[in-house]
Parts: structure tokens; C-alpha cells; sequence
């Protein structure tokens, strides 16, 4: 069991998590093979290449459709795949409507406010099917949204938000769900992007005791949509409490509704369902990318939610019976995915948390489950952490029972792996860690829950009818056993990718396909392997370890943010001469970002109020999960003698790694000073002395 090494350079996150050694195997516990969806050795093999693209029938079947589709997938344009061409479908009908035969007194979710004081509500799918209804009949009649049309969604975790996409989602309207901890900013941008007119909001929510005053964030979401272009004419607001205000934001007349008053017009209103064509866009979901600009990843109606659906049934096992909780936030993919989409098209009972999870104590998610009966868990590597951390025995003081576990969205330590596995599991969950991306609309490795033994910290192998390969930067192939880390590809098209970047073919294209095409000219997707930007490895056994990011993406507590998108918030602060945003590995968050600050010459501002305005601006520009470790002000940075500044200098020196070579500097000797500023050993005697360099911890 030798360590990895590094064997071509690497960059970004995957270079940090490079020297992992291999895990032993752990197999799925009787009890849960015996009960699961799929446990039928024969599905690797009707998912195998020689069936593809047919295989996915399977998933679409899953389905119901007012028209079949007349072919599988469409290659003709590539990388513009499409789905189940000439298939009709809404995706509402599909996740309420088609359950009210048999399902119509379940609960279609369960959302636990974060007050233990308030009970938990319960929504059945007949509720669901009323409220989504009147809301639809709200967004056409009163906001006049039709078909096609985009809406910037910034809301928290409450049943409104599923409510809300739902809604859209039976209109044909494009939802754009912005998360909720985001800056009004940040929402306001993403609405000019997708040229939204309408933006719905919730007045507050809990967070960790507070009542949070959202609606504050229209009014910035609002100016800074205007700003660049975006006109918003109604902003629809829910109220936490129907009734009573949250905010202390005034409301706009004629452009500013609560959504409570304005619901008492549509009572009892029935909408029918758009059919929509297979590929219909069905929402937008901005995510980093190596530029500044937050890019819109634009899913399709019927080949994401076949995908959704199919995933959820297999791989997170859902069965009538069940109660599945996913801690996510609906603001991100995993949420759109696998709290909404997926698990209700199978009629599943899912539950919604508001708030944090150590709220009021580490005890909290457990005493939910032990409550509620939640027999699937489904969290991220920092959550798990963090309740490791907070309190490691506590899940066994609660009397609750998970068949199944999923981990998501980050690397996961295999420590951290076999706490989940023993403590929180009680060895009696099967564990899947799933890997894939915004992009890429659902899972993309993961073991089959009961055919497949977990390993800690390996997400497993491709999924059904995945097919992913590494591949080094000369476009070899490395493969299982090489021992050698590269950039993680999926040499096919499968109905979950992404359709393009809102407004941006071109971008879709570069981003995602560029590299490794092995011809532009070429119709056959087998020359056009999706470039996921994530290091990797492939051990012998065809599991897939992810490293981490390779690009310009630091992936805080699974959330991503871009570096540029932080550079250019830190530059906007007017001391700020040069920014530089690199990953630090955090017990708790996996990562987060230290920032690197030059000043201009002759600035007289104190360091600690540049500190402060450095963090005050990253918060109100993006939002305060991106609030950094540290921000270093430095004298300059590392550069190569074309002016290029060298992250990965400073990331080394961030992170106590070596920062590999510095001869080709401009300004080799500042590598020194940083480090003994950033690391504390002992000072190299400069001219200048380290003593001018300050630094001032930045994080909570
Ligand atoms: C990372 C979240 C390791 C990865 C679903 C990817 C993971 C980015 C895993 C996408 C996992 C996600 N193991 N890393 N199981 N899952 N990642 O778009 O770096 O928010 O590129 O989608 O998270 O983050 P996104």
C-alpha cells in the first residue's frame, strides 16, 4: 500500500490531497442488500458500453410522458447532446400530479423548522399539489410568466422554495435558484444574466437562533440586476410567518407583493401542466468557473429528471416506506437533485431541515432522525466533521436506525469515513460517496449501494452507464493501477449533463470539451470526453479517488467558489494593489480561501481596517461562506518574469507544502519573507525585515 505520488503537476486543490495511501474494502450490510431497489448483478451489464445509449430507457421509463421520445440521444451537434428526442414531459406532473392515485396522504415532505420549538410540518402530496397549483396560477395570472421565461429564485431552506420551482416548473418558467446564504448581490448579478424580471424571496429565516432579515437582499438584488441592464419589475416575498413581517427592509409599492396576500386570489386554482419537449430547459444553476463570471448551467426537462430519478432509486435507494433526509441546501445542485427532483418523482417523504445542523447542539440532526424515522441520511464530508468534532458520541444516544448513507461534494477522509460508517451508521447504513458536479446533473461515480463494497475516501466507479477515464496532460490514458493522479473525464454523454452555459455555447465548448477533444469535426461523441476539472486516481479495483480541484476553484465545505470571482471582489477595495486567492486546507471545511493582498504605494490605511474592509467586501459581494482563513498583506508577490502571478507559490506556502521551484522568478527572494510571515519560523534577516509585513487572522 505505497503512497501516491505526485506524478505530473497537478494543480490547485488535487495538488494538496495528492498522498493518500490505499483503503481497505468494506461490504454492504446483509440486511440492506436484501431489501434494496437494486440488487441485481445483471444491471452493470445491460449499462455496459456495447448497450449504450438504450440503456437509459431504463431511467426514462421511470417516468411518465404525455409523448415517448422517437431516439435516445441525438449526436448530430456535439457537445450539444440531446435526450429523448420528441419525448414530451412536465416535471411537476411528474413529482406531484402522477402520485395523488396512490399516494395522495403521504407526506411529501417534512420541514423541521430550526426552532425546537416548532413542530415539524408535514406536507402531503395532495397539500403539495394544492400549493403548487395556486402558486403557478400566482406566477401566470399575476406576474404574467409564461413558458421560456427566466426567474431568480433567492430563497432559504422552507417548503416554499420547492413550492416555488415546482411552480415554475409546471409553467415551463426557467427556474434560477440563487442560495440563500449568497449576497443580494450575488443574486442580483444572476439575475441580470439570465435576464430574470421577476425574483422571489423569502422575508427571513432561522440561522443559528437569529431571525435573518432577507429581504434586505432584494433591495441590493434589485439595484445591482438594474445596474447591468436588468430591469426587475415584481419581486414576490413569502413570509416566514405568513402575516408577520421579517424584514425591516421596506416593501416597494407596485413592484414589492407578499406572496401570502396575494395567494388569497388564486385559492383552489388548478394549473394545467405545460408539456414540455425532452429538451426544454428546466433551470439554471450558476456555479464558479475559472473566470470571474459566475456561468448558468442550463439542465433539460426530461433527460435530468429520467437521470434524477433513476439515481435516486438506485443509488440512494428510496422505497415507499422510507424517510429520506438530505441535509443539503435546495440553493445548491445536490438539493435540486436529490431533495427535490429525484426523490419526489419516486413519491418519496422528504424531509427539510431550515437550519444548522449544530444548532442548538451537535444532537440536533440525530434527535430529527430519532423523530421522524429517517432511515436515509445524506451529508457532506464538512457536516460530518463538524458534527465529529462537536460531538462524537452523540449519535449513539439516539434511537435511530439508517439503512443508508450517502457523502457528498468534497473528499472525504477516510477517518472521517469509518466515523460516519461506525458512529453515525452504527455499521448498519450502506455508505455511498457520490462524486459529480453542478454540471453534470447527478451522480457520475459511486458504488451500487448493495452489489459494490465501499472504500473510505474513494467515491467508486463509474456509475450505471458512465464511463470515466483519467487522463495525464499528453491525453494519455492512465489506468487502474497506474498510481498516478490525473485529470477525471467521462468519455460518453449521459442524459444528466448539463445542456450549455446560459447565453454562452462558446464558453460550454472551452470549458468542458476543449481539452481533450480529439476532433472538432467529429460527430461521434466518442472523440469528445467531458473534462470535469477534478484530479483523480484509479486504483486496480476501477475506484475512483478525487483529489480535488484542478482549476481555479476552491471548494469550500462543498460549496465552490472561483478565485477570480475573489480576486476581483478583493480589488475592488481601493488600498488593494494586487489580490491573490489560494486554497488552505481546514480541519473542519475541507478548504477555505487565504487571500493574498498587495497595497498600493504610499497607502496609509491601517492593515487590520484593510483586513476588515478586504472581508467586509468579500461578504456583502458574495456572501459570507466565503469569508476567508486569513487575508496576508504582503510587500508583493511571486512572479515570473512575464508578470504572471504564481498561486501556487503561495498555496504551497499556505498550505506547509514545498512551493516547488522559484528560479524563474522576477522576484525570487520574497518567497522567503512570505513564508516566514505566513508560517512563523523563524525570520531570514532581510533588509527589509519581515516585521513590515503584518498578518491578521480573518476567519470566525
Ligand atoms: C467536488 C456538488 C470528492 C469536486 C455535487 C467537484 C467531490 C465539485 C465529491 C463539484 C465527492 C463533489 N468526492 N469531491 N464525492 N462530490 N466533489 O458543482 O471537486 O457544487 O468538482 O457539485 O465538488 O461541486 P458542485
Amino acid at each position: 500500500m505505497a503512497e501516491t505520488k505526485e506524478n505530473f503537476k497537478l494543480a490547485g486543490e488535487a495538488q494538496i490531497a495528492v498522498h493518500w495511501k490505499e483503503e481497505e474494502l468494506y461490504p454492504a450490510p446483509a440486511k440492506f442488500v436484501q431489501q434494496a431497489n437494486l440488487k441485481d448483478e445483471a444491471a452493470r451489464e445491460r449499462f455496459s458500453e456495447k448497450n449504450f445509449p438504450q440503456c437509459f430507457e431504463e431511467y426514462a421509463r421511470m417516468l411518465t410522458w404525455y409523448e415517448p421520445w422517437n431516439k435516445v440521444l441525438d449526436t448530430s451537434d456535439p457537445p450539444f447532446w440531446k435526450w429523448f428526442v420528441g419525448g414530451k414531459l412536465n416535471a411537476c406532473f411528474n413529482c406531484v400530479d402522477r402520485h395523488l392515485a396512490k399516494h395522495k396522504n403521504k407526506a411529501a415532505m417534512v420541514f423541521v423548522p430550526e426552532p425546537e420549538s416548532e413542530s415539524p410540518i408535514s406536507i402531503t402530496y395532495q397539500e403539495l399539489y394544492a400549493r403548487v397549483n395556486e402558486f403557478a396560477a400566482l406566477l401566470r395570472d399575476f406576474a404574467g410568466l409564461k413558458k421560456g421565461d427566466r426567474v431568480t429564485i433567492h430563497m432559504p431552506l422552507i417548503p416554499e422554495l420547492p413550492v416555488t420551482m415546482l411552480a415554475c416548473a409546471r409553467l415551463g418558467v426557467i427556474h434560477s435558484v440563487v442560495f440563500g446564504g449568497f449576497s443580494g448581490e450575488a443574486a442580483g448579478i444572476r439575475a441580470a444574466d439570465s435576464g430574470s424580471r421577476v425574483m422571489i424571496y423569502a422575508d427571513s429565516y432561522y440561522r443559528s437562533g437569529k431571525l435573518i432579515d432577507h429581504k434586505a437582499a432584494a433591495d441590493i438584488a434589485v439595484e445591482t440586476a438594474e445596474r447591468q441592464g436588468q430591469v426587475v419589475d415584481k419581486v414576490l416575498v413569502w413570509r416566514r410567518h405568513p402575516g408577520r413581517y421579517g424584514s425591516t427592509s421596506e416593501m416597494l409599492n407596485g413592484r414589492e407583493y407578499f406572496v401570502d396576500d396575494l395567494l388569497k386570489n388564486f385559492h383552489g386554482k388548478i394549473v394545467e401542466p405545460e408539456h414540455m419537449d425532452a429538451e426544454d430547459p428546466l433551470f439554471l444553476m450558476y456555479t464558479s468557473g475559472t473566470t470571474g463570471k459566475p456561468k448558468g448551467c442550463q439542465h433539460r426537462t426530461g433527460g435530468y429528471l429520467a437521470y434524477v430519478t433513476g439515481t435516486s432509486k438506485y443509488y440512494q435507494d428510496i422505497q415507499d416506506e422510507d424517510v429520506y433526509w438530505c441535509m443539503a441546501d435546495i440553493g445548491w445542485i445536490t438539493g435540486h437533485s436529490y431533495i427535490v427532483y429525484g426523490p419526489l418523482a419516486l413519491a418519496a417523504t422528504s424531509v427539510i431541515y431550515e437550519g444548522v445542523p449544530t444548532y442548538p447542539d451537535p444532537g440536533r440532526p440525530w434527535r430529527i432522525a430519532e423523530r421522524l424515522n429517517v432511515n436515509i441520511f445524506h451529508t457532506s464530508p464538512t457536516a460530518i466533521r463538524m458534527l465529529r468534532k462537536t460531538g462524537p458520541e452523540l449519535p449513539r444516544k439516539y434511537n435511530y436506525h439508517f439503512k443508508h448513507m450517502t457523502t457528498v461534494g468534497e473528499p472525504i477522509e477516510p477517518d472521517v469515513w469509518r466515523w460516519y460508517y461506525n458512529e453515525v451508521g452504527k455499521r448498519e447504513a450502506a455508505i455511498v460517496d457520490t462524486w459529480w458536479q453542478t454540471e453534470t446533473g447527478g451522480f457520475l461515480c459511486s458504488t451500487i449501494p448493495a452489489l459494490e463494497p465501499m472504500k473510505p475516501g474513494s467515491a467508486g466507479p463509474g456509475v450505471l452507464g458512465v464511463y470515466p477515464v483519467v487522463y495525464d496532460e499528453n491525453n494519455e490514458d492512465l489506468p487502474p493501477g497506474s498510481a498516478k493522479a490525473g485529470n477525471i473525464c467521462i468519455r460518453n454523454p449521459w442524459p444528466g449533463i448539463m445542456q450549455t452555459i446560459w447565453g454562452d455555447h462558446e464558453r460550454f465548448v472551452r470549458q468542458y470539451y476543449q481539452k481533450y477533444c480529439r476532433n472538432p469535426e467529429s460527430k461521434d461523441w466518442h472523440d469528445w470526453p467531458y473534462f470535469a476539472s477534478d484530479g483523480s486516481l484509479v486504483a486496480k479495483d476501477g475506484y475512483f479517488r478525487i483529489l480535488g480541484r484542478v482549476d481555479d476553484v476552491i471548494n469550500v465545505a462543498g460549496h465552490r467558489l472561483g478565485t477570480k470571482e475573489l480576486e476581483s471582489a478583493c480589488l475592488t477595495v481601493s488600498d488593494v494593489a494586487e489580490a491573490a486567492v489560494v486554497p488552505v486546507v481546514d480541519e473542519i471545511k475541507g478548504r477555505m480561501p487565504e487571500i493574498y493582498v498587495s497595497l498600493r504605494p504610499g497607502c496609509t490605511t491601517p492593515p487590520s481596517e484593510v483586513v476588515a474592509k478586504v472581508v467586509h467586501t468579500i461578504e456583502t459581494m458574495i456572501g459570507k461562506i466565503a469569508r476567508p482563513k486569513t487575508v496576508q498583506i504582503v510587500p508583493d508577490m511571486p512572479k515570473t518574469r512575464s508578470g504572471k502571478l504564481m498561486r501556487r507559490v503561495l498555496a504551497g506556502i499556505s498550505n506547509n507544502m514545498p512551493v516547488g521551484d522559484i528560479t524563474t522568478l522576477a522576484n525570487p527572494d520574497i518567497v522567503e519573507l512570505i513564508r516566514v510571515q505566513v508560517q512563523g519560523k523563524a525570520p531570514v534577516k532581510t533588509k527589509e525585515g519581515p516585521e513590515d509585513i503584518k498578518q491578521f487572522g480573518a476567519a470566525e
